[in-house]
């Protein structure tokens, strides 16, 4: 499977660095194509809600000139992409989000019966990491994420919540054996 994963953290061996890292071993000893991109060392603009991408419902057609168009083609190759975060304010962080919010050009018509995705059917997982516990705290996020598949037309093949993270060096064996399942449950037949 091809598999893309996406850091939306600023830190590239923090917790959520070091999950994905724990995924990322899996899916590669499964023999599994992985590739990893860091947003934050792009430059991904916010969405002008202009609509023009709405215009090319085959393409990706934003008229905006920065790294998003490249990730969003990768999205579109992609078998299963990997979204993962820390618990940022009960959402998800910035860098995650632009991308996010520009992923709005790879749907049409949504909520109506013609509603296309460039992405129909492809697999989609999230991987989250917090300093709290997931009641009153997380939901927002998974609950956010369930309707982006919706809109995505995307199958949820995963999500996990490691809550109560303090430092990637402390990250116990317990949250890395989640993350080794999270991995084997989004490349399930
Ligand atoms: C600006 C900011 C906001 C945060 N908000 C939350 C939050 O709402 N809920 C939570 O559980 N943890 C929150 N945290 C803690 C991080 O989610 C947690 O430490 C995470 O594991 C850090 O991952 P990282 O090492 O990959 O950056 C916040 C941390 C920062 C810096």
């Amino acid at each position: 499977m091809k598999v893309l994963t996406l850091l939306g953290s600023a830190k590239k061996k923090g917790n959520t660095a070091t999950a994905l890292g724990c995924v990322e071993d899996e899916l590669k000893s499964k023999g599994h194509e992985v590739e990893s991109i860091y947003l934050n060392a792009k430059t991904i603009n916010g969405c002008l809600g202009c609509a023009k991408c709405k215009e090319k419902p085959n393409e990706i057609g934003c008229v905006q000139n920065d790294d998003a168009a490249e990730i969003l083609e990768k999205i579109i190759a992609a078998d299963l992409t990997i979204f993962t975060t820390p618990l940022y304010f009960w959402g998800v962080t910035s860098q995650l989000k632009s991308i996010i919010d520009r992923s709005w050009s790879l749907v049409t018509n949504y909520n109506q019966p013609n509603h296309k995705s460039l992405i129909e059917g492809k697999r989609q997982a999230l991987l989250v990491t917090g300093g709290g516990g997931y009641d009153n705290n997380a939901e927002p996020t998974f609950f956010a994420f369930k309707k982006l598949i919706k809109f995505y037309k995307g199958v949820n093949i995963g999500e996990l919540f490691l809550g109560s993270c303090k430092t990637p060096e402390t990250m116990d064996a317990k949250k890395k054996e989640k993350a080794i399942e999270f991995a084997r449950k989004t490349i399930a037949l």
